[in-house]
C-alpha cells in the first residue's frame, strides 16, 4: 500500500424505510469501487417512516454482516456536516430512471453548495430493480400484495410483522 493511500470511503445516504433490493444492488456494486461504503440512515424532513432508525439500522447491518467494507451508520443533522466528521468526500446516490433526476441533481447541487470538495456519484441500479421503491413496497404490503423477491428476507419479514400476519408480503 503506497505512504500516500488515502481510504476512499463512500457514504450511502437515504431513508431506507425498508431498504430494498434496489438498494443492496447499489451497494455491492459500490463495495467493488470503494475501499469502505457506510450507508447512512439520513433524516428526511419530508418523510413519515414507517420503520425506526433502529430497526432500519438492524435490518441492513444484518444483511452486510459479512462483508467488512460496508458500515452501517445514522445521523439526524446535514449530510454534509456527517460527511465532515467522517471524512468522506463521496456521497453516493442510485439511479433508476429520469424521474429520480429532477430530485437527485437538486440534492446534489444543494450539498455541493454547503461545501467544498464533496462530489456525487450515481450508480445506475440493475434494470430489475427499475420499479422498486420503498414507497411502493409499503404500499402494496399494507394493501395485501405481494412483493417476495423485491427486499432481502429479513426485510420481508419485518414487513409482515409490521401489516400484521394474514398478509401475503
Ligand atoms: O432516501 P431518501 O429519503 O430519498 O434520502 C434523502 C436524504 C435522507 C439523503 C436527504 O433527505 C438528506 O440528505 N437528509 C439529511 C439532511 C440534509 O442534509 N438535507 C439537505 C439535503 S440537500
Amino acid at each position: 500500500m503506497p505512504d500516500n493511500f488515502t481510504k476512499r470511503i463512500a457514504i450511502y445516504p437515504g431513508s431506507f424505510d425498508p431498504i430494498t433490493n434496489g438498494h443492496v444492488d447499489i451497494i455491492k456494486r459500490a463495495a467493488r469501487m470503494f475501499d469502505e461504503v457506510i450507508v447512512l440512515i439520513a433524516f428526511n424532513p419530508n418523510k413519515v417512516y414507517l420503520f425506526s432508525v433502529e430497526e432500519r439500522m438492524e435490518m441492513i447491518r444484518e444483511i452486510f454482516k459479512d462483508v467488512s467494507e460496508i458500515r452501517v451508520d445514522c445521523y439526524s443533522g446535514l449530510l454534509v456536516d456527517y460527511m465532515k466528521m467522517s471524512g468522506a468526500n463521496i456521497i453516493l446516490r442510485g439511479m433508476r430512471a429520469l424521474s429520480d433526476f429532477e430530485y437527485e441533481f437538486q440534492m446534489a447541487l444543494m450539498n455541493r453548495r454547503q461545501t467544498k470538495n464533496i462530489e456525487t456519484v450515481f450508480l445506475m441500479s440493475g434494470f430489475k430493480w427499475f420499479y422498486t421503491s420503498s414507497k411502493l413496497i409499503k404500499e402494496v404490503v399494507g394493501l395485501g400484495g405481494s412483493v417476495k423477491g423485491l427486499v432481502p428476507d429479513n426485510v420481508h419479514q419485518k414487513l409482515l410483522e409490521k401489516y400484521g400476519a394474514g398478509n401475503r408480503g
